[in-house]
C-alpha cells in the first residue's frame, strides 16, 4: 500500500505512544512510525501487553498496529524515510549544573536535533511535541541547519495537552489543538501540513494557531494554571481543618461561579505526575532568567503549597495516631498519581511512603495497576514494605489506611468486612475524599478527610 505521507515519532512513551496510535487510527492514509532508543518498551508496544495503561489504548493500538501504525528501534532508517518528525522525547527537570532542580534537562531533545541532522536525507517538517522551555525552537533551528547540507526543516511547535489517564478521550476529542510557526511562507505550509492531519477528526475551529514562541509557552503557562486550582483549593484544606469548615462545601459554593468553574477543584493529598511540578518550575526558572523575580516567585508558591500539603498529611497521621507512627503497620490505597494509569512518576504516595518509613511505620502498598513502578519508586528505601494488589489483604491487621489514588474500587469495598480484620482503634486517612465518611464513622473507624472535620471516636 502506498501512503501518503510518511509520519515518525521519536520518544514512544505516554505521549508520543497513544499520540500517534491515534494519528494512526484516524488517518489511515498515513503511515506512523514510532521509534525508541529503549527497545524493551518498542517490544512492549509490540507485544500484547503495552508498556502503559490507558482505557482504551489497547483497542485503539490493536486496530491499527501492523496496518498503518509501527513501532521500531531503526531511528536512523525511520528518519531518512519519514516527511513528518514528531519529537516526543522526555524533557525532565534538570538535575546537575546550572539550573539544577528546575530547568528543563534538554540533552535528550538536543541528541534526537542531532540524529535527526545526521540522518535526514530530505526536506522534513519537525514538530515539537514534548513541553519545552520557550525559545527551545531556535535551538533546533540551529543544530538543523548547522552543516552546509542543503536539507530544508521547518520547525513546529505543537505542544500536547491529554492527561493521562483520560489520554485517549482527550486526544479523540481535544478541547482544542495548538500549532505554532514561523510566518515564512515554507513554515506555514508545514503548518497547513499538520493542520491537515488532525483535521482528519478535530473540528476546525478547535485546531488553532500562533506564533511558535506563544505555542511552546502556552504549554507551560497551562500546566502551571491547572496546578495553581490545585495548590489554591489545597492551601484551604489546612484552614477548613482549623475552623471546622468543609472544603467540600466551599470548593461546590466557589465552583458554582461561571468564572471559577467547578473543575480541578478536589482538594487531595496533592498533585503529582511527570508534568505538573517539572513544568512550574521550568518556568520559575525561566521567569529568573528573565529577571522576573515577582512572577517566578508567584509560580513557585504553587510548588511550595504542594510539597506543604504532602508534609501536612503525615503530621495529620502523626497527631491522629497518638503522636508515633513507629512499628504501626499502615496500608496505601493507591501509589499511581491519579486514578486509570499505572504511572507513578512524582506521585505523593512516594514522598508519603518514604516519610512513613522514615517514622519507622511499617507499609503495605496497593494498587490496581501501579505496583511494579511502585517497587521501583521505593527501591532501596530503608524500611518494611510489602505489596499487594487485593485491599482487603492489603488492609488486614493494619492501624490505619491511607487513601493515596481516587481508583472507583476503593469507594466501593466491604468496609465492614475491613474494619473486622484490623487493628483497633483503626483509622482512616483520606487523601482523595473519595470515601463515605459518615458511614466509616458509623461502622467505628476514626476518620481523617482532607479539609473537612474529623470524624473520631475519643
Ligand atoms: N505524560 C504526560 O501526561 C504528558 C502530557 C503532555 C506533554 N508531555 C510531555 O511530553 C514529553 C514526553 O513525555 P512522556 O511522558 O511521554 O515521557 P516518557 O519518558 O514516557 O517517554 C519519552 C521516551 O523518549 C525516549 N527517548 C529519549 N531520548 C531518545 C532518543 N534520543 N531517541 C529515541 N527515543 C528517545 C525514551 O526512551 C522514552 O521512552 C515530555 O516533554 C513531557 O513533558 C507529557
Amino acid at each position: 500500500m502506498t501512503f501518503k505521507k510518511n509520519i515518525l515519532c521519536i520518544g514512544a512513551g505516554y505521549v508520543g505512544g497513544p499520540t500517534m496510535a491515534i494519528i494512526a487510527y484516524k488517518c489511515p492514509q498515513y503511515k506512523v512510525t514510532v521509534v525508541d532508543i529503549n527497545s524493551e518498551r518498542i517490544d512492549q508496544w509490540n507485544s500484547d501487553n503495552l508498556p502503559i495503561y490507558e482505557p482504551g489504548l489497547d483497542e485503539t493500538v490493536k486496530a491499527a498496529k501492523g496496518r498503518n501504525l509501527f513501532f521500531s528501534t531503526d531511528i536512523k532508517g525511520g528518519i531518512k524515510d519519514s516527511d513528518i518528525i514528531f519529537v516526543s522525547v522526555n524533557t525532565p527537570t534538570k538535575i546537575f549544573g546550572a539550573g539544577s532542580g528546575m530547568a528543563a534537562d534538554l540533552q535528550y531533545w538536543e541528541k534526537t536535533a542531532r540524529q535527526i541532522r545526521k540522518h535526514a536525507e530530505s526536506h522534513k517538517i519537525i514538530v515539537e511535541k514534548s513541553t519545552l522551555p520557550v525559545k527551545t525552537a531556535l535551538a533546533m533551528e540551529r543544530i538543523l541547519t548547522s552543516t552546509d547540507s542543503e536539507i530544508h526543516f521547518d520547525v513546529l511547535s505543537n505542544p500536547e495537552f491529554l492527561a493521562e489517564g483520560t489520554a485517549i478521550k482527550d486526544l479523540e476529542n481535544p478541547d482544542r489543538v495548538l500549532i505554532g510557526s514561523r510566518e515564512t511562507e515554507s513554515a506555514l505550509k508545514a503548518r497547513d501540513e499538520l493542520i491537515e492531519i488532525y483535521a482528519n477528526w478535530v473540528p476546525r475551529d478547535r485546531i488553532i494557531t500562533s506564533n511558535i514562541w506563544s505555542s511552546e509557552l502556552s504549554k507551560l503557562v497551562a500546566n502551571a494554571f491547572l496546578a495553581q486550582r490545585i495548590s489554591s483549593i489545597n492551601s484551604i484544606t489546612a484552614l477548613c481543618e482549623k475552623t471546622d469548615a468543609d472544603i467540600l462545601e466551599v470548593a461546590r459554593a466557589v465552583g458554582m461561579d461561571s468564572r471559577v468553574g467547578s473543575k480541578f477543584l478536589n482538594a487531595s493529598v496533592g498533585f503529582g505526575g511527570s508534568c505538573f511540578k517539572k513544568d512550574i518550575l521550568n518556568l520559575v526558572y525561566l521567569c529568573r532568567h528573565y529577571g522576573l523575580k515577582e512572577v517566578s516567585d508567584y509560580w513557585e508558591g504553587v510548588v511550595r503549597i504542594n510539597d506543604y500539603q504532602k508534609e501536612r498529611f503525615i503530621l495529620n497521621m502523626m497527631s491522629a495516631m497518638f503522636n508515633t507512627l513507629a512499628g504501626k503497620k499502615i496500608c496505601l490505597f493507591g501509589f499511581a498519581y491519579k486514578a486509570n494509569t499505572g504511572d507513578t512518576r512524582e506521585s505523593p504516595a512516594i514522598f508519603i511512603s518514604k516519610r512513613l518509613t522514615e517514622e519507622k511505620a511499617e507499609l503495605v502498598i496497593s494498587d490496581p495497576k501501579a505496583l511494579h513502578n511502585a517497587m521501583t519508586d521505593l527501591d532501596g528505601v530503608d524500611g518494611k514494605i510489602s505489596y499487594t494488589e487485593d485491599p482487603y489483604e492489603a488492609s488486614a491487621n493494619c492501624d490505619a489506611i491511607a487513601v493515596m489514588t481516587e481508583w472507583e474500587i476503593y469507594a466501593n469495598l466491604d468496609f465492614e468486612k475491613i474494619y473486622r480484620s484490623m487493628i483497633k482503634p483503626a483509622f482512616i486517612f483520606d487523601g482523595r475524599n473519595i470515601l463515605d465518611h459518615e458511614r466509616l464513622f458509623e461502622i467505628g473507624f476514626n476518620v481523617f478527610p482532607t479539609g473537612k472535620p474529623a470524624l473520631t471516636h475519643f
